[in-house]
């Protein structure tokens, strides 16, 4: 059998940053909430060891969260990373403080001892790089404990039991900027727990489309393709699992790019060979939205348009009794807030929120635990081609919220889709595609002069968009050579009827958002 750790989750924002960088080290991982793991479900789940994540709690609340105390019993090793060492040590019977030093943010940890987390990365001795977000730390050891490294604001950033094989860390090895951090993580799957690492994201995929077996059954899927990297590795996915149980349907809004849907149709209906509803909403969707210029009502518009157009195809193939979702798991971190407080909407980007409750349909939402580039790679895995895998990420309402300030008409869609197209084609062709995270382009509603041959031109301005990203949270404008600018505001400017000048956008996100609306 595979070896497996168990993740246990306390909330952090960044648990599943643990489970990426165990996956990266070719070991399977499951993360389960800390209040919802029985005893029976350890003995099946049969972990190789255990992590405790972090999380926003404190040891001394009243009904503080904690791990099973089965956990420790296990015979298994432990890890415990910032709450989770707080409470492992005080479940074990050691003392958490209240501590005025907070440490938020990059911290040194002062290495005391050798340990077999530091195996062949961090020396006796030596002063390492770590990131830290605490308020409370620990103050005494449970016994057999010996303390193996200490910071500034932790006098026990890190604590091995050898003989249990329990060892915790105040500071987070999962995030990148504990430059060792994913060492240190493998140094226990591996050295400690002797993991194998022979797990690979091919693994990933068997292991995904048996679980998708197990919840769906006989029951009949149901499938939102929008032609994106998340929507079409999900329907491919689904599909291996229960073939012709899927049907997919895709409703085109007239908000495409250019050639968009006819790629979409072809490669699902007739390389998969997958059952694809084709819905051509054109005429519905623009005149709903024609004239109009809030963004929020053109996304809302849409967004119940787009609903009650799959309602309608759903009914007319019988219903079905599962919703596919491709969600990933910065989406399930955006839509949920721990401090239990409002948080403020930027844009309404659910497009699709609330339809499985309308139909009374169970969501099936396989790409809920992975980042977009392991979304990228099970998409390979499962024989997409790479043109197609490497996509850059498109909105929902597609085009619609790239005309920004003016009346979305047919012929001002028609001029953008004709400059994005002339715009991606140039950085293809200059082999910068695949590293930008997102380009595109943005009718500005300014008409300005211009001089072609020997007249005058009034047309409008368009602006050029492209961010370098990680996940699309945070964004940096690309730094292109200004010849290439140069060539495509030129073609821009020649080959498409209604341009006449080209500006390129030079804002980070944030403060700006990648799209314009
Ligand atoms: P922003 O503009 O908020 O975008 O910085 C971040 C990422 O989300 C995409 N985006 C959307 N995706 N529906 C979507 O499905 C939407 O309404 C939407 N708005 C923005 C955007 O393209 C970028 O990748």
């Amino acid at each position: 059998m595979t070896d497996r750790v168990l993740i246990i989750d306390f909330g952090s924002q960044v648990t599943q940053l643990i489970a990426r960088r165990v996956r990266e080290s070719g070991v399977y991982s499951e993360i389960h909430p800390f209040n919802n793991i029985s005893d029976e479900f350890l003995d099946e789940y049969a972990p190789k060891a255990v992590i405790l994540s972090g999380g926003p709690a404190s040891v001394h609340w009243d009904k503080a969260p904690s791990a099973p105390a089965r956990v420790f019993d296990l015979g298994v090793p432990v890890l415990g990373i910032c709450y989770g060492q707080q409470t492992m040590v005080n479940q074990l019977g050691g003392k958490v403080a209240t501590s005025d030093h907070r440490e938020f943010g990059r911290a040194f940890v002062d290495v005391i001892e050798d340990c077999a987390l530091f195996t062949g990365t961090w020396a006796e001795g030596a002063r390492e790089q770590v990131w830290m977000s605490h308020g409370d730390r620990v103050d005494a050891l449970p016994d057999g404990f010996r303390v193996v490294g200490k910071s500034d604001g932790a006098p026990f950033a890190a604590i091995a039991n050898d003989d249990k094989k329990f060892y915790a860390v105040q500071f987070h090895p999962e995030v990148v900027h504990t430059p060792h951090g994913a060492q240190l993580l493998k140094n226990f799957t591996h050295g400690v727990a002797g993991c194998s690492g022979d797990w690979t994201m091919n693994a990933y995929k068997d292991d995904a489309i048996e679980k998708i077996r197990k919840q769906v059954g006989d029951g009949k899927v149901i499938c939102g393709l929008s032609g994106g990297v998340d929507s079409s590795v999900t329907a491919v996915l689904i599909h291996e699992a229960i073939g012709d149980q899927l049907t997919c349907v895709f409703v085109d809004h007239g908000f495409m790019r250019s050639g968009e849907a006819d790629q979409v149709v072809t490669l699902f209906r007739d390389h998969y060979n997958i059952p694809l509803v084709h819905v051509d909403a054109t005429d519905t969707f623009i005149n709903a939205i024609e004239g109009e210029i809030d963004p929020e009502t053109k996304r809302k518009t849409i967004g119940r348009l787009f609903i009650e157009t799959f309602e309608e195809e759903a009914k007319k193939i019988g219903g079905a009794d599962f919703l596919a979702q491709g969600t990933l798991y910065p989406d399930v971190i955006e839509s949920v807030s721990f401090t239990g407080g409002p948080s403020v909407t930027i844009k309404s980007h659910h497009n699709v929120g609330g339809l499985p409750e309308r139909m009374n349909m169970q969501l099936v939402e396989p790409l809920r635990e992975l980042f977009k580039d392991e979304v990228r790679d099970l998409g390979r895995e499962l024989g997409l081609p790479d043109s197609f895998v490497g996509r850059h990420p498109f909105p929902g309402p597609g085009l619609a919220i790239r005309i920004p300030g003016q009346p979305i008409t047919r012929e001002k869609l028609d001029i953008l889709r004709k400059a994005d197209a002339i715009y991606l084609e140039e950085i293809r062709n200059a082999g910068l595609y695949d590293a930008i995270w997102q380009a595109f382009a943005v009718l500005l509603p300014v008409r300005t002069v211009g001089v072609m041959g020997d007249g005058r031109t009034y047309d409008y301005a368009c602006a050029l968009r492209a961010v370098t990203s990680t996940d699309g949270m945070t964004a940096d404008f690309f730094p292109y050579p200004p010849e290439l600018l140069g060539r495509i505001a030129n073609r821009i400017i020649n080959e498409v009827n209604g341009i006449n000048r080209v500006t390129y956008d030079f804002t980070s996100k944030p403060p700006g958002t990648i799209e314009w609306e």
